[in-house]
């Protein structure tokens, strides 16, 4: 297979749904590249699902780009996306651009994903003018969670609709390739996927989108934790290493491995 371009991915409006799963190290990446995945998000979930976080809040530049590195080692054919970590989006659009610019060149990646809709479209152009590609980021942003005071569904009513139709539009035209819609009420999801040309990929927005985003430790279930009502969890890694974990234990106590 050959490396999947961002071209590639705006193609796909209208033909398939964009598949994007998230990855935070080297063999994770291996194997959703292997899987024909479409798109690695390196999240800033590596915050929360990795780094023990409660939020994604405290994730920075710094550990966003070691774990960006990371998945670019494996060589994935599948399109490397960087995540823009908590508040660097809405500095001035020169200094985020030296920021987004540290990913492609540092960490290799592909290009970045920063949240937000029309507020930041400047900054996205530039950024996509310099020749960083940019998946955007819509309807519930995790970075704001202390703003919104918890997470909740985004456009149930007509304004909210409305506002996120303007946000989808400007990021088309500030350049974007494609963008996330996260926690989007089905009927709005499907109204902001008519509205542009490049493909919504969503997560926790049904399945009127143009795509599908997870989070990889949650469908994997491999979180210990709570994962959210949308996700559909595909294995019990957690059980799996719980299970070989003890195994190993018992079997060192009682001097069965090594034989
Ligand atoms: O950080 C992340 O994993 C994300 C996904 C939820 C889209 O932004």
């Amino acid at each position: 297979m050959t490396k999947i371009t961002t071209k590639a991915i705006r193609q796909l409006k209208g033909k398939r749904p964009v598949v994007c799963l998230t990855a935070y190290d080297a063999i994770t990446a291996k194997l959703a590249s292997d899987a024909g995945v479409d798109i690695i998000l390196v999240g800033d979930s590596y915050g929360t699902t990795q780094l023990g976080f409660e939020t994604t809040i405290p994730v920075t530049v710094e550990m966003m780009l070691h774990a960006t590195a990371a998945v670019v080692r494996a060589k994935p054919n599948s399109l490397v996306i960087g995540d823009v970590p908590f508040a660097i989006a809405r500095r001035a659009p020169q200094e985020v651009l030296t920021v987004c610019a540290r990913y492609l060149q540092e960490a290799g990646a592909d290009g970045v994903k920063l949240e937000g809709g029309v507020e930041i479209a400047d900054t996205i152009k530039l950024l996509t003018d310099s020749g960083i590609p940019v998946f955007g980021h819509i309807g519930l942003l995790p970075q704001q969670v202390n703003q919104l005071g918890g997470y909740r569904k985004f456009g149930k009513s007509q304004a909210e609709q409305d506002s996120l139709v303007r946000d989808a539009r400007a990021l088309q035209e500030a350049g974007c390739f494609a963008f996330v819609g996260e926690m989007i009420n089905d009927d709005a999801a499907r109204a902001v996927s008519d509205s542009v040309e490049i493909p919504l990929v969503g997560i926790g927005c049904g399945p009127h989108c143009d795509g599908q985003v997870l989070v990889s430790t949650d469908m994997l279930g491999l979180n210990p934790g709570k994962v959210p009502s949308f996700v559909k969890t595909y294995a019990t890694l957690k059980d799996d290493i719980t299970r070989a974990f003890s195994t190993f234990a018992e079997e060192v106590r009682e001097r069965k491995f090594p034989t």
